[in-house]
């Protein structure tokens, strides 16, 4: 057997969720290509379409709404610990991953994994992490939570319950955009974490909860703050190229380019970059938008000239940036709301590994020595 560092490569499962041809940069949701996808779906509407493989009637997608709108309110015990998280003024993305593994409370049955009850609690989980999350950053922040409003969708609500007023539709749309276009990515390191879970017929609540954990890494899920950081340390267009000079000579990486998978640009980041442009112009101001293109232009160019031949392009992580902040998010929310638009993915793989289960256990090379003599611990 060889050792493949990294598992590059190896073909971990079978899945019909999503396809990510890396050399053709293009992406596949539920059979859509992103680009068709992100634009139109609502969240729900998306994960709808990865949990059932084909999407709801005009009634479906009503009663899912629904039944997101009837999640939303949390145990009590999860708001309390939420509260000792802020006082604690624990990162958005642990109360996230904390919370996730509480969320089991007011389920009657958290073990008993049949299929009914899984996709209930999919449902469940995703509807509640953006009331997690907002019921969060406003204790963080020593505001008093915001009750959610059955009348808004997913993302319009996350937003409403962060800030205290409606956002306009085109906030909410982009919002819904970025959720769809991260939803599912192949067998992207935190999706692996969750079937790894579940293949051991573990529950929901453990899978998705170790999947946060593994978005959380800057080589995941954490890169999207750190880009835009980026992006304003720079300040000014003429600046760039020093600044990210700098940064390749001190062997930094820029967060928001490279990827394992994709060699040519990450089809997510065109679909982000377009709805960060309708964002940017609505608002009047794109000069933060016209900056980010020009670093991007310098990174691309100088990331050929310090790492001539390894392909790295612009992921998803840099337009996650501009369209998150064009919604008026903070970084520390950035990952938090990975981690909403992906829950999507996750739970619906953990209902297609439970459908066709082997327990996932690779090997590893033993690189340790075999002839210890065993000394007794007063004479170590
Ligand atoms: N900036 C500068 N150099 C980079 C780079 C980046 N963003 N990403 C990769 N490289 C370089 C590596 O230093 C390495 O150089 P070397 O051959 O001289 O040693 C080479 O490119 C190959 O990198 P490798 O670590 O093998 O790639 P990987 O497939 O393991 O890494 C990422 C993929 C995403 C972890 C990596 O590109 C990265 O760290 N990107 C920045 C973080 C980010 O944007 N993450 C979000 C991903 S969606």
């Amino acid at each position: 057997m060889t050792y493949i560092p990294g598992l590059e490569g190896v073909v971990a499962a079978r899945t019909r969720l999503s396809f990510v041809d890396g050399q053709a940069g293009e992406l596949f949701i539920g059979g859509f290509p992103v680009e068709v996808l992100a634009p139109h779906a609502t969240f729900e509407e998306a994960a709808f379409l990865l949990w059932h493989d084909r999407l709801p009637d005009a009634a479906e997608l009503r009663d899912l709404h629904d039944r997101f709108v009837a999640a939303r309110e949390l145990p009590g015990e999860v708001v309390d610990l939420l509260r000792a998280a802020a006082d604690r003024n624990a990162p958005v993305i642990d109360a996230l991953r904390m919370a996730a593994a509480a969320l089991s409370l007011d389920d009657p049955d958290p073990q008993h994994n049949d299929p009914a009850n899984n996709l209930r609690r999919a449902e469940q989980l995703c509807a509640r992490f953006p009331v997690v999350v907002a019921t969060y950053w406003r204790m963080r922040h020593g505001q008093a939570p915001i009750a959610p409003r059955a009348d808004l969708d997913h993302a319009a609500n996350c937003l409403y319950m962060l800030n205290g007023t409606a956002p306009d539709a085109e906030a909410a749309r982009a919002l819904e955009t970025y959720f769809v276009t991260v939803i599912d990515h192949g067998m992207n390191a935190s999706t692996f974490t969750a079937r790894v879970i579940t293949s051991t017929q573990s529950d929901l609540y453990s899978a998705i909860t170790g999947a946060i954990g593994a978005l959380k890494g800057p080589a995941h899920g954490g890169a999207p703050g750190p880009a835009l950081d980026m992006v304003f340390e720079i300040g000014q267009l003429d600046k760039a190229e020093a600044n990210i000079r700098g940064r390749l000579e001190r062997g930094e990486r820029l967060m928001g380019f490279g990827h394992r998978v994709y060699k040519v640009r990450d089809p997510r980041a065109d679909v982000l970059a377009a709805a960060a442009d309708r964002l940017f112009q609505r608002a009047g101001d794109r000069s933060l938008y016209d900056m980010a293109r020009g670093v991007e232009a310098v990174a691309l160019r100088l990331l050929e000239e310090y790492k001539p031949g390894r392909k790295l392009q612009t992921n998803v992580e840099y337009y996650t940036a501009m369209v998150l902040h064009g919604v008026g998010l903070p970084t520390e929310l950035f990952t938090p709301m990975f981690a909403v638009g992906r829950a999507g993915g996750w739970s619906a793989h953990c209902l297609e590994q439970w459908t066709d289960n082997r327990l996932i256990r690779p090997s590893s090379d033993y690189l340790g020595v075999k002839d210890r003599a065993w000394v007794p611990i007063d004479r170590r």
